[in-house]
């Protein structure tokens, strides 16, 4: 995109005062497809084309990271039929969208437990990874079968190895180092948080992380979450007063 077509686009918001990292709760998908007499799994395709959309909009605007909620671990719970339906979308997304994400720069990371989705997924996500490792566009990071609880516990278990196997000093441990021992240790914490579809909850998202996130939630459901409603909770973001416990925002 050209300078001007950029500015034209993002007229109105602060290009100084962006959030580095963005993190959306990706809900609604199955309410989307209900509203319109269709299968849940349509919904979900749809959604995938939202994420396309806002993916490339936080490239073209200079957002650091873009961390994406797209199966929980307690997703699991859902009907196989539409468990192995997003587990096959995920890694058809992948084959299909890598070229154009590598050609535009995009620097992409799985986090979660992903040792238990299926090895032919676990492929693409290797190489996925592999390929764009050295890109410097957006970090864009995907979470699948991922859970705040289960990401804090297993960084816990691995300190208290390092700790057990006397590598680490128990009076040196302080709160970068479970930051360290995230998934996410590679991203700054989220500045903002989205929900779409109008739930007021964290559903277990990046909860170690999320300390200080401005939320935003939007009764949109997630396919409809165009790039113009991304850029209202930018413009909502710049207008809040983050003060971290302090009286005066510095
Ligand atoms: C979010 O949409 C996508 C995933 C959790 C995979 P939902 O599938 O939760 O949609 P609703 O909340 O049922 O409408
Ligand atoms: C959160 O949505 C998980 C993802 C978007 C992947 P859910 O639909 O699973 O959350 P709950 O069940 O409404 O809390
Ligand atoms: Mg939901």
């Amino acid at each position: 995109m050209t300078a001007q077509l950029l500015a034209n686009k993002f007229i109105g918001l602060d290009l100084q005062k962006l959030p580095q990292h963005v993190a959306v709760i990706m809900d609604g998908n199955g309410r989307w497809a209900k509203q319109r007499g269709l299968p849940r799994i349509e919904g979900h395709r749809q959604g995938a084309n939202t994420l396309k959309a806002i993916l490339r909009t936080c490239n073209d605007c200079g957002i650091n990271t873009l961390t994406a909620y797209a199966f929980s671990t307690e997703n699991w719970g859902r009907p196989m039929t539409e468990v192995s339906f997003l587990m096959t979308l995920f890694e058809k997304l992948l084959r299909k969208e890598l070229a154009e994400m590598h050609q535009e720069e995009v620097c992409i990371r799985f986090i979660g437990d992903l040792d238990p989705l299926p090895k032919t997924l676990q492929r693409e996500i290797d190489r996925a990874m592999d390929v764009t490792k050295n890109n410097t566009g957006v970090n864009f990071n995907v979470a699948i079968n991922y859970g705040g609880r289960l990401e804090i516990l297993k960084a816990c278990k691995a300190i208290a190895n390092r700790v057990a196997q006397g590598n680490l000093a128990l009076e040196a441990i302080n709160e970068a180092t479970i930051s360290d021992y995230l998934d996410t240790s590679a991203s700054p914490d989220p500045d903002l948080l989205i929900r779409t579809s109008g739930e007021m909850r964290l559903s277990n998202f990046l909860l170690w992380q999320m300390a200080y996130a401005e939320i935003y939630v939007t009764d949109t459901f997630w396919p409809d979450f165009d790039s113009s409603e991304f850029l209202k909770a930018i413009s909502d973001f710049q207008k809040r007063d983050r003060r971290f416990g302090k009286l005066t925002t510095n």
